[in-house]
């Protein structure tokens, strides 16, 4: 799948939002705003099942900064695609801003997943035909509430945070990698999510560039954004509040309570 439509899929082939995210919102301030309770996610494919994520509990609180992390292939991308309801798990619950999100079919997902996640890949995903500016106001055009004055001022201040509102008018290949994560990280910020989310954000970065990318999600969590960060670079990880460590599919440790 190339980034246009890997991005459009992600944002549910332009679902339009509705009012029904402000429910979520109205629930109770107190609740955590992840809560996973013995999630299981099995991938069958031809005679072979993998069980990807195996009772998987965990809670992520408002203003957050978790990062997940362990060996390749136990699970963390996975259970970062049920977190941003891009997958739904096998079994188990998910509750996110209270709300029971585990059995919601795909369009369900793809509406609330639009409202109230913003990801961020190793790959950066932006659109090559769209100016820095476009690729960072596309998630706010598929809220028909939205109106266009208000989504130039969003995204300008979206370039704004992330040191990059000089560049507006110009084109990701006109980027360096690290520029073009930080439009990325614009775009994940622009609709004001509950959450963002970002699988080894810093993975395709030179060390100059991972350093700047990962200053910047640290601002934002000082800012009192909630980030849940995948990496397996045991150094990036460490600088999160939270690091919660995986093996084959299951938590392995969570120093959530030393903190
Ligand atoms: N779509 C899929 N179909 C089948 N198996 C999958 C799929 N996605 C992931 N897996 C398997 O699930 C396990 C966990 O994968 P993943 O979550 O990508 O690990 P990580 O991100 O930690 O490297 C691996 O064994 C992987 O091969
Ligand atoms: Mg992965």
């Amino acid at each position: 799948m190339n980034a246009a439509a890997s991005f459009q899929s992600l944002q549910g082939e332009g679902v339009a939002a509705t009012g029904e995210a402000s429910a979520v919102h109205a629930a109770a301030a107190a609740t955590p705003l992840i809560r996973l309770r013995g999630l299981d996610k099995v991938f069958d494919t031809d005679e072979v099942q993998t069980h990807a994520l195996s009772a998987v509990s965990l809670e992520i609180a408002r203003g957050d900064f978790v990062a997940i992390t362990g060996p390749s292939g136990c699970g963390k991308s996975t259970l970062l695609s049920i977190l941003g309801l891009l997958d739904a798990p096998s079994g188990g619950e998910y509750w996110l801003n209270g709300r029971d999100v585990a059995g919601l079919g795909r369009a369900a997902r793809a509406q609330i997943r639009n409202d109230e996640i913003g990801f961020i890949f190793q790959s950066f995903n932006l659109i090559a035909d769209l100016s820095v500016e476009e690729n960072v106001e596309l998630p706010l055009t598929y809220r028909n509430a939205i109106g266009r004055d208000e989504r130039r001022r969003r995204v300008a201040s979206a370039l704004e945070r992330v040191g990059m509102a000089h560049r507006a008018r110009h084109y990701p290949g006109q980027l360096s990698g690290g520029q073009q994560q930080r439009v990325a990280v614009a775009r994940a910020l622009v609709g004001e999510p509950a959450i963002l989310l970002a699988d080894e954000p810093t993975g395709n970065l030179d060390s100059h560039n991972g350093e700047a990318v990962m200053g910047l999600l640290e601002d934002l969590h000082r800012g009192g954004s909630t980030l849940c960060m995948v990496s397996h670079d045991p150094s990036f990880a460490a600088r999160a509040g939270r690091v919660v460590r995986m093996l084959d599919g299951r938590i392995h440790s969570d120093n959530a309570e030393a903190v």
